[in-house]
């Protein structure tokens, strides 16, 4: 057994409560240059493989995007393919914006995409993203879910310029990177709860 962090000289690592990673993760849009190497990417697929899902299926594939021209190249195309879409006029604007990079010049991108067909690919490919942003945050990284990029992979031309099969389904593109500063905290509704029993 080696010897401990204490005995080395080292602080006492501190590992994160759970409670104190689901409260104090946030979306991250603002990130440094540092760049995330494979050995934390590995831990954080590690901890998202680790998430339930339907009957053991483990549908879920990992595509880590850290090319910074393919990511410029994505953000894009997607935006032209939101503007064209009807659920686009919220984001009428900001999708229009030059300026506007929908991964926020993140230094990563997993993407979680489901490489078998079922009714429930999207719950574990999810299940599998929250396991992976909760860990990211608990080393220290940021992550966001990028809706924006999900209808964009799903096309023939995004899955091409991925490489993805197109039998995959692209589920959750999850950005990670170092946070420039934490974000502020995002007010939650109270729960409806209804109690029978
Ligand atoms: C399915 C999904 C899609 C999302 N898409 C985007 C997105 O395209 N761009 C973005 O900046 N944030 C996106 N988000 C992040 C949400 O805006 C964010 O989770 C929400 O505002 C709550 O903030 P919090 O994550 O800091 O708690 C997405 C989140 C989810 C779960």
């Amino acid at each position: 057994m080696g010897l401990s962090r204490q005995a080395r000289g080292l602080p006492e690592k501190r590992v994160m409560d759970l409670s104190e990673a689901i409260a104090g993760r946030r979306s991250v849009r603002e990130y440094t240059d540092e760049a995330v190497d494979e050995q934390a990417i590995r831990g954080l697929i590690d901890a998202a493989t680790r998430a339930p899902s339907a009957v053991n299926q483990q549908p879920w594939t990992f595509t880590v995007v850290r090319d910074q021209a393919t990511l410029d190249r994505i953000s894009r195309e997607a935006k032209t393919h939101m503007l064209a879409s009807p659920h686009a006029d919220r984001f009428q604007s900001l999708l229009a914006s030059p300026d506007f990079h929908i991964f926020y010049h993140a230094p990563a991108l997993i993407l979680i995409s489901a490489a078998a067909e079922g009714p429930w690919i999207v719950e574990d490919c999810a299940l599998a993203a929250e396991n992976l942003m909760l860990t990211a945050h608990a080393a220290g990284f940021g992550t966001c879910w990028i809706g924006f990029a999900q209808t964009f992979l799903g096309t023939p031309e995004g899955k091409a310029l991925l490489g993805l099969p197109a039998a995959w389904a692209p589920i959750a593109p999850i950005i990670v990177g170092r946070p420039k500063a934490a974000p502020p905290p995002v007010a939650r509704n109270a729960p409806v709860i209804r109690w029978i029993g």
